[in-house]
């Protein structure tokens, strides 16, 4: 969604702006601007669609000053136009905004009742307006800042320059995050710290409903009450190396390979390799006595969310009830306070999977996180973080934290089993052995399917349409598979649960229409395989994924079959994770997509 940079200095600012909003590209935009204050007169540049054109604008027409906010815009209300494209101006006042001001309409009639021109059809513009409007009414600008802060309502992070005061930036923060990052006589912020990462290590966040004034000196930070308060500075991970594409061309590819490396550093704070046992988890969530476990997430972590379901039950015989986060937080579902829930999250920061945790949290329940941004919201207002170690994930569509998720939900799900005396020491062992092997595994398959898969994705890319399908844990497969495949190459995809194949998507079935199945030489193997019959007889085009096994006992009439190693069922959904997503990705370069930045995508979904 959003995102936000500013800078406040000595040093001219506009060109750092735009290589910060550079850094933030991955979470999805379709305009932007920046706005500085030079010789005491707030000037913009905003340009339609990706930041070349910023750039392009910016070097026939440069902007001076050191003080200077910057805005990457995710079209909420309003189309992408170069009008609506933040910052916006009232007289004197400059704001950018991440989220929604969900009281936008009233306060704007209010507003042009008393005289404000509006010209936009953004929510944001209301907020300049009103700060204007408490100016005129008197109002020194911390004033006007805490007044107008008591009348929205909504997610924002807010980021604000006044005309007359060119030696600060104000900013706010209620539900999308903003990270301040102190430099040597200039200070910083942006919506994350990949944003800051050229430019600062050491950073603050700002906790929900805090604002600040930044100086070229430091920062002042003030409570929801104005109430000036501390918070703590830390030094982050995210360094400006780690978030490079390497030799790759994009960043989904550099993150389709990192994952035997990820996953690796995932498990290795969840196991004892020597032993085949899990390390303690000290941040238990009462696994050993839990009545039932709730999961929730959105987007590809429900999918990691959903395939852990299928383990917790069979391993810690623990019932799930999951749902995506945008119904979880509504269902108002009866759950028992002696229940645990989980919440799995990249960024930590998706709106409905917050509102979900907090849902969960009134009724008492134990809340465990798993994320990927240990200092995100999402990991703060858990009771016990589970890290998923992949590091900065810069691709829109989620590759290796969906293994790491998985790698991680696996280890739970296993640990749990071992606190509630539903595995043997034994199987214990077996499972974690399994895991262990994990990184090998998947360096041998990324080495072996590359040509296999470039060959099918300009197949693939001529489609219409794709079925996906699978039993098991390769059901929520299947619908990752066709997720990463509508995401980045636009192509539509549905995946269903084999077994619900005759009870409607058979309806689909022509000879235009590729169905890829998931089919691990499984329990479920027999079953997926008289599907794929099924499919067959009526002219669908099968492209069959499959182990060692699975292609030398069956003689199934698919059109290609990619054949992966044999492995234990645990490790199954990472290894054949792995063909999904090379063949979206590649399928996406061949038809030309804009694979890191897919049209309309958001990385970090912050409002609802
Ligand atoms: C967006 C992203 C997906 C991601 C989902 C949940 O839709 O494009 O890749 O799976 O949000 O994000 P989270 O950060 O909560 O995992």
């Amino acid at each position: 969604m959003c995102g936000i940079v500013g800078i406040v200095g000595r040093k001219p600012v506009s060109e750092r702006l735009v290589e910060g909003l550079e850094r933030l590209e991955y979470r999805g935009y379709d305009s932007a601007g920046i706005a500085t204050i030079f010789e005491g007169e707030l000037h913009r540049r905003r340009t339609e669609g990706k930041l070349v054109n910023l750039k392009a604008r910016l070097k026939k027409e440069p902007l001076s000053g050191n003080v200077g906010i910057a805005h990457t815009r995710w079209a909420t209300h309003g189309a992408p136009t170069e009008c609506n494209a933040h910052p916006h101006f009232a007289d004197g006042v400059a704001v950018v905004h991440n989220g929604i001001i969900e009281n936008f309409s009233e306060l704007k009639d209010g507003l042009a009742e008393v005289g404000a021109k509006f010209t936009t059809d953004t929510d944001t513009e209301v907020i300049a307006h009103l700060l204007t409007k408490f100016r005129r009414d008197g109002m020194g600008r911390l004033e006007a800042m805490h007044a107008m802060l008591k009348c929205v309502k909504g997610a924002f992070a807010l980021a604000i320059l006044f005309e007359d005061d060119p030696a600060t930036i104000m900013v706010a923060r209620n539900g999308p995050p903003l990270v301040i990052g102190h430099g040597d006589g200039e200070m910083f912020l942006g919506s994350d710290a990949i944003a800051l990462a050229p430019f600062t290590n050491d950073i603050t966040y700002l906790n929900d409903g805090d604002w600040a004034v930044l100086g070229e000196t430091g920062v002042q930070v003030f409570d929801t009450e104005g109430k000036v308060v501390t918070r703590p500075r830390q030094i982050s991970i995210a360094t400006a190396d780690l978030i490079g594409k390497g030799d790759h061309r994009h960043f989904m590819e550099k993150e389709i390979y990192e994952q035997p490396e990820a996953i690796a550093r995932a498990l290795a704070y969840y196991i004892n390799a020597n032993d085949n046992d899990l390390t303690t988890i000290s941040t238990d969530i009462g696994f050993a006595t839990v009545e039932s476990l709730a999961i929730s997430a959105c987007g590809t972590a429900y999918l990691a969310g959903l395939i852990g379901k299928y383990w917790f039950e069979r391993y810690a015989r623990l019932m799930v009830e999951i749902d995506v986060a945008s119904e979880f937080r509504y269902r108002e579902i009866p759950l028992s306070p002696r229940s645990a829930a989980l919440f799995i999250s990249q960024s930590g920061e998706t709106a409905d999977t917050l509102a979900s945790l907090r849902y969960c949290k009134a009724q008492g329940l134990r809340i465990g996180a798993v994320v990927n941004t240990r200092e995100s919201t999402i990991a703060r207002e858990a009771d016990a973080i589970f890290p998923i170690l992949a590091g900065p994930e810069i691709g829109v569509a989620s590759t290796k934290a969906f293994t790491c998720q998985l790698a991680v939900l696996a280890a739970l799900a296993i640990g749990a089993g071992k606190a509630r005396g539903t595995i043997t020491n034994d199987e214990e062992q077996g499972l974690v052995k399994s895991l262990v092997a994990l990184p090998r595994l998947m360096r041998q398959v990324l080495n072996d399917i590359k040509p296999k898969i470039e060959h099918l994705s300009r197949e693939l890319s001529n489609s219409r349409d794709v079925i996906y399908l699978g039993r098991g844990t390769s059901f929520p497969l299947a619908m990752e598979g066709a997720l990463k495949l509508k995401e980045v190459s636009y192509i539509h995809a549905e995946g269903y649960a084999a077994g619900e194949l005759k009870h409607g998507p058979i309806a689909l079935i022509d000879q235009n229409m590729p169905v890829i199945v998931v089919a691990p030489h499984d329990r479920f193997f027999d079953k997926t395989a008289s599907n794929i019959q099924e499919v067959a007889a009526r002219g669908g085009r099968i492209i069959l994924i499959t182990d060692e096994m699975g292609a030398s006992i069956s003689k199934l009439p698919t059109m290609h079959t990619i054949v992966l190693p044999n492995v234990d069922e645990i490790i199954a959904p990472m290894i054949f994770s792995l063909p999904l997503q090379l063949l979206a990705y590649q399928t996406a370069v061949v038809m030309g997509r804009d694979v890191d930045q897919p049209r309309n995508l958001a990385k970090s979904v912050t409002v609802e």
